[in-house]
């Protein structure tokens, strides 16, 4: 799919199909317009003096260049109404691209650590998630993330605050700076997560090894790996994964961005599909990484040159690898398979 007359119909065919959101973290799409004036209202100095020099500082050479950057946007959002302005604008694009369903990760302990209030951050998401299903009908699972940098005694305590919002919190997850921090490091909080009901995910084989994604399914017996890349250097694990039906949240333009792939031509997501891996496509942080979830797919639909088949299959994934209901997944799937035959 890449002359033009291809392209259009590639665009327009990723745009009619429905999807679902399985990786996508709510301060990741916090675009700088938003974030000048959240900043602006809360008397907060930005460390950019406009939004183009703020754009022309998304250039990264790893996570972890990333991660310094994504944390210093996050420090505008201070009160309940930058959390709901902040998740509104994020699930009008995703309606605007024909989002159906979305399982958001939050990062408590970057706000908390900077004496936002755990109350502060979940209320404001979460009124902006029900306006989401009453006035766009776009359903939703809030999933809590750990971060991976701080050690596990503070991710117990961001456990504990969570049990009030037990009701609104469907998963936790494990995100930050993948190496040098192995999920082993976190077997605890998990084990007592999954005791108290909550599904189990986490971001391995990113930066990280093969191993780690290894880790994450034995240690931490999560249910979904976000990324996964480096699996395919293990060709035991590429088995189990495969076998054992787990869906990789995977996020072609983040990858890119983030240097995890020398370019989008190298991706390896076909090399999933062929494998006969769970694989979903995702954006991420969309704000950052320059696309959201259309953009992802037709980035890799032209890249690697993948067929309608292959981008509905995609779309199929992604609600049979979420947390929605049985009846509510097939209603979906067969809308997925509408507009594939049409
Ligand atoms: N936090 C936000 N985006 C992330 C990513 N891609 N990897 C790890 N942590 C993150
Ligand atoms: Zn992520």
């Amino acid at each position: 799919m890449k002359h033009t007359g291809e392209s259009n119909d590639t665009t327009a065919f990723v745009a009619a199909l429905p999807k679902a959101e399985l990786h996508l973290h709510i301060e990741g799409t916090l675009e700088p317009e938003l974030m000048f004036a959240i900043a602006e209202r809360n008397n907060i100095r930005l460390p950019y003096s406009s939004v183009e020099e703020v754009r022309a500082a998304y250039r990264f050479s790893s996570l972890q260049d990333f991660l310094d950057i994504y944390y210093s946007g996050a420090s505008a959002l201070l009160v309940k109404q930058d959390f709901y302005d902040l998740t509104w604008a994020y699930l009008q694009r995703a309606f605007a691209q024909n989002v159906r369903h979305v399982e958001i990760f939050f990062d408590p302990q970057t706000h908390t650590g900077r004496g936002v209030a755990f109350a502060t951050v979940i209320d404001g998401i979460s009124r902006a998630l029900d306006d989401a299903e009453a006035r766009l009908g776009i359903s939703s699972r809030l999933i809590l993330c750990f971060l991976r940098h701080l050690d596990e005694a503070d991710a117990l305590e961001t456990l504990d605050a969570a049990m009030a919002y037990r009701d609104r919190i469907a998963g936790v997850g494990l995100d930050s700076s993948e190496r040098g921090n192995p999920p082993g490091k976190f077997r605890e909080v998990f084990r007592r997560a999954r005791d108290a009901g909550f599904a189990a995910v986490a971001h391995a084989g990113e930066e990280g090894p093969a191993e780690y994604v290894r880790e994450a399914l034995d240690a931490l017996e999560v249910v979904r790996i976000d990324h996964g890349n480096r699996a395919l250097e293990d060709t035991g694990l590429v088995a189990e994964l495969a076998q054992r039906r787990i869906p990789l949240t995977v996020c072609p333009l983040s990858n890119v961005k983030l240097c995890v792939v020398d370019d989008i031509t190298c991706h390896p997501l076909k090399r999933m599909l062929d494998l006969g891996l769970f694989v979903t496509v995702n954006s991420d942080d969309p704000a950052y990484f320059g696309g959201y979830v259309n953009e992802n797919y037709i980035a890799v639909a032209e890249a690697l040159d993948l067929s309608r088949e292959d981008l509905a299959q995609l779309a199929r994934n992604s609600f049979e690898a979420s947390w929605l209901n049985a009846e509510a997944k097939s209603a979906l799937v067969a809308e997925v398979n509408a507009v594939a035959e049409a």
